[in-house]
Parts: structure tokens; C-alpha cells; sequence
């Protein structure tokens, strides 16, 4: 078989063009046209970028992809400074040996086995944010005020922060998120770095202080009383293990060589995952069922579909489109040469409109047959987060679901975010009706 080089591959333009933020369809529908594996060239310049499910979840099992190079990178990832160090201590720009211990004390206290409290805590979290809302009343923004101060709350309690630390984990986090684009200005990235390095001081410094966090090992990591869910706990005692504290004892009691030490910056960079990424996939989910009356109507006769519409909704609009991985050997995939050394932008939100695998791969359907998406990738880089964004997007949607007799959706041209791999709705105005 003639192998092709990547210097061959087409170019996928179509990720160019302005409107590929407002709704991809026309790019995916435009790369799985094409025969072959789904392998193009980028328009930037900036490495590969593989989009047909197949090819997907072949390759993100494979041994020599591991982590992003991040030197090739023309976006924030390949920065130096504060940021820099953040990523080099997140399981994402790791490869072995290190990836593998720090990859699993990222996921174990968000694990089924361990998400008790945590369903606890968000539950509170989402009550209370709308409970918020309703006293106010009027025109309220359900990304800003519910989705995004439950996932902020959430974080705060995990850390045990103390309650004024939600705004500025926000704060630092929507700062770093820029470094998803695809290229960035000096100003961006000097602001991204000041965040990043805001971000670990006030988790070390901080954490601990407040509250029996979730997950943690107090029994049953039950709230210590007061209102510590929702960020506004003013004390209590610090017995129950935090994030941090569980990272710190990860690595004490590990006996392994060349990993990275420091805690505070691995539970930063974690955090800096766990915010947007949920906040914007959880807000996309409630606008996409919103934003379809019939699904919604479905969703309000059956609330057990939940499950169903979080995961449909994620398939077709997942928070970012793509990620990167790298590949660290030659790699020969159906005729193609990727090199050592290539970024592959993996389009997670293309495959899962690939229409060899799904039937109408474009219609949000929240009875769709299960079939197997892709939104958190697989294989051993499998999002470890992906558990706590679950939870996080149907305890939202349920609480709303429960409580309320109505939403008027108020959005008249949906602002789409991005650009660069983020693709999350960013302001959702609406009126709600108690029952
Ligand atoms: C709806 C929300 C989310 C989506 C769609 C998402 C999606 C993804 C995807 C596609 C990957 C790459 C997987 C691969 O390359 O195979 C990933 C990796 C990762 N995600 Fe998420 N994620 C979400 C939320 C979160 C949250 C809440 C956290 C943290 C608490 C998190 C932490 C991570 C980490 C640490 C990795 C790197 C895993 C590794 O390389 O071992 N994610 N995520």
C-alpha cells in the first residue's frame, strides 16, 4: 500500500471559516464526504486533524499518542512562565511513566465508587442557585447565574476554599481558557499566566480551610452543617481530605521516580479542567434541549430520559469540538504517515456526526438508539473528569425539571464562544416560572 505523508493529506478549510463556530455542521458534513480515514491537514498549519469516528477511536488507543507536543503548538499550550508549569503538571500534557499514577489519583475521587457525596453536594449547589434566581427574579442567565456559580461552588467545597474563592477560581479559569485557540496574542498569554499562577497560590495557601470537602474521608464526606455547598460556609472544621490533600498523599506514598511533586499545582490545573470544560458542556446541554420544544416537552413528560437527552446533547454539542494528542513515534494509520512529532487535533464533536455511525447525525433525537459517542475520548486518556460533568449536567437539568413550570428561552442569536476548540454557549437569558 502507497502510504501517504501528511504533506498529501487535503486541508480541512472549512475549520477556517467564520461561521464554523456558529454551527460546525457544514465542516463535518464537508470531512466525511471525503473517502478515506478522515486525516487533513490543518488550516493553520498546526498539525493534523482526524475527524471520522472510525479512525478515532482507533487511534486513541494507540500506544505512540500519547500527550500534545506542546513546543508545536502556536496557541498558549506551548507557553512558558506560570502556565507552563501548570500544564506540565496536568495528566493532559504528561506521557508515561507519569501519566499513568497522576491520571489515576485525577480520577479516583470522581469515580462511581466515590461520587456519592459529590451528587450530594451538587445537588445543593443547583437548588440553591436556583432558589437565587427565583428570589430574584425577572431575566436571568442560566449559564452565569446557575450552571456556572454550581460548578464554581462545587470546586470550592472539593478544595476546601473558603467561600470568596469562587469568583476568582472563575475568574482564573475564564483567563487560561483562551489557550484553547489556536493562536494567541502576547496579551492573552501574559494574562493566561498571571491566572495560572493565581490559581495555585491561592489552592495552596487556601485549601483545606473550610468545610468537609466531598470525596473526602470523614464519613461519608458528609457536610459539617452551615452552607459550605454553596460557597458561603464562613468555617467549620478542616478534618475531611481535599483534592490537594488527597494528591499529596498520592504522591508521598508513591514510589516513583521523575514525577511531578508539587500538589498544589496539580490540583490547580485540574481544577482549571474540571471548570469551564463542565460549566460549558452542562450549559450547552439545558440550551440544547431548551432550544428544541419538541425534545424538551419529551423531557418534561419522562424526566428519567435525563440521561438520554445529557448524553445526545453532548454527542452533538459537546464544549469543545477536538483536543490534541501528539504522536511521539511514527505512526502508520490506513495509508496515512503521521510523524513523530505531529499534533493530531482529535474532533471528538466530528466523529460524533459521523453518518456511518449515526442515523441523521445532525438532529438532536434524545431517543436515540445508543450508539457509541465520543465525547470524552478513550483509551488511557480518557477524560478523567468525565463522571463529575455528568453529574454536574444532570443534576442541573433535573433540578430545573423539577422545580420549575415553565422556561422562556429569551435567546435571539446564540453566542456560540469560542474560537479555537471551545465551542460553548456563553450566555443563556431566560425567564422561569416556579411551580
Ligand atoms: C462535558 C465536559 C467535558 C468534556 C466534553 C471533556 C472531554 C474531554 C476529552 C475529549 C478529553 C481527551 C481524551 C482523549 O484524548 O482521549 C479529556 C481529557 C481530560 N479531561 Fe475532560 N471533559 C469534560 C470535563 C472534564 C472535567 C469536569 C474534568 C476535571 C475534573 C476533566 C478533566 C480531564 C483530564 C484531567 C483529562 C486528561 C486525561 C488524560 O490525559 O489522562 N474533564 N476531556
Amino acid at each position: 500500500m502507497t502510504v501517504q505523508v501528511a504533506q498529501d493529506l487535503p486541508t480541512l478549510s472549512e475549520l477556517a471559516d467564520e461561521r464554523f463556530a456558529r454551527d460546525p455542521g457544514f465542516a463535518y458534513r464537508a470531512a466525511h464526504a471525503q473517502p478515506g480515514p478522515g486525516l487533513f491537514q490543518m488550516p493553520t498549519g498546526d498539525g493534523l486533524i482526524a475527524t471520522a469516528h472510525r479512525t478515532l477511536a482507533d487511534l486513541m488507543h494507540h500506544p505512540a499518542l500519547g500527550a500534545q507536543h506542546r513546543r508545536k503548538r502556536r496557541s498558549g499550550a506551548g507557553a512558558k512562565g506560570a502556565l507552563a508549569r501548570m500544564d506540565s503538571y496536568s495528566p493532559f500534557f504528561m506521557n508515561e511513566p507519569a501519566h499513568t499514577p497522576i491520571a489515576i489519583a485525577t480520577y479516583r475521587p470522581m469515580s462511581p465508587a466515590r461520587n456519592h457525596p459529590l451528587i450530594e453536594t451538587i445537588t445543593h449547589a443547583a437548588e440553591k442557585a436556583l432558589d437565587d434566581m427565583l428570589d430574584r427574579g425577572g431575566v436571568v442567565d442560566l449559564r452565569r447565574d446557575y450552571v456556572q456559580v454550581i460548578v464554581r461552588n462545587f470546586w470550592v467545597r472539593f478544595l476546601g476554599l473558603p467561600a470568596e474563592a469562587a469568583p476568582l477560581l472563575e475568574k482564573c479559569s475564564a483567563d487560561i481558557l483562551p489557550m484553547l485557540k489556536f493562536e494567541n496574542t502576547p496579551g492573552e498569554v501574559e494574562t493566561a499566566n498571571r491566572a495560572a499562577q493565581t490559581m495555585r497560590d491561592y489552592v495552596e495557601v487556601h485549601h483545606g480551610t473550610v468545610g468537609d470537602p466531598p470525596g473526602g474521608d470523614s464519613p461519608g464526606g458528609e457536610s459539617s452543617g452551615g452552607d459550605s455547598t454553596g460557597g458561603e460556609s464562613a468555617g467549620g472544621d478542616s478534618t475531611g481530605e481535599t483534592f490537594l490533600d488527597h494528591f499529596e498523599s498520592v504522591l508521598a506514598d508513591g514510589d516513583w521516580k521523575d514525577l511531578p511533586r508539587n500538589a498544589a499545582t496539580t490540583a490547580a490545573a485540574i481544577t482549571f479542567d474540571g471548570i469551564d470544560s463542565a460549566a460549558g458542556g452542562a450549559a450547552n446541554v439545558i440550551y440544547t434541549c431548551l432550544s428544541h420544544p419538541d425534545q424538551w416537552a419529551l423531557l418534561v413528560e419522562n424526566p428519567r430520559l435525563v440521561h438520554d437527552a445529557w448524553r445526545e446533547a453532548i454527542r452533538l454539542e459537546p464544549p469543545f469540538f477536538g483536543l490534541h494528542r501528539g504522536a511521539y513515534k511514527d505512526i502508520d494509520y490506513d495509508g496515512v504517515r503521521i510523524d513523530a512529532g505531529t499534533n493530531l487535533l482529535m474532533a471528538w464533536g466530528a466523529a460524533n456526526r459521523d453518518p456511518r455511525v449515526f442515523e441523521n447525525p445532525h438532529v438532536f433525537d434524545i431517543r436515540r438508539q445508543k450508539r457509541r459517542t465520543l465525547g470524552f475520548g478513550g483509551g488511557p486518556r480518557i477524560c478523567k473528569g468525565r463522571h463529575l460533568a455528568m453529574l454536574e449536567g444532570e443534576i442541573a437539568l433535573r433540578v430545573l425539571l423539577e422545580r420549575l413550570a415553565s422556561i422562556e428561552l429569551l435567546v435571539d442569536e446564540p453566542d456560540w464562544g469560542g474560537p479555537g476548540m471551545v465551542r460553548a454557549i456563553r450566555s443563556i437569558p431566560a425567564r422561569l416560572s416556579p411551580k
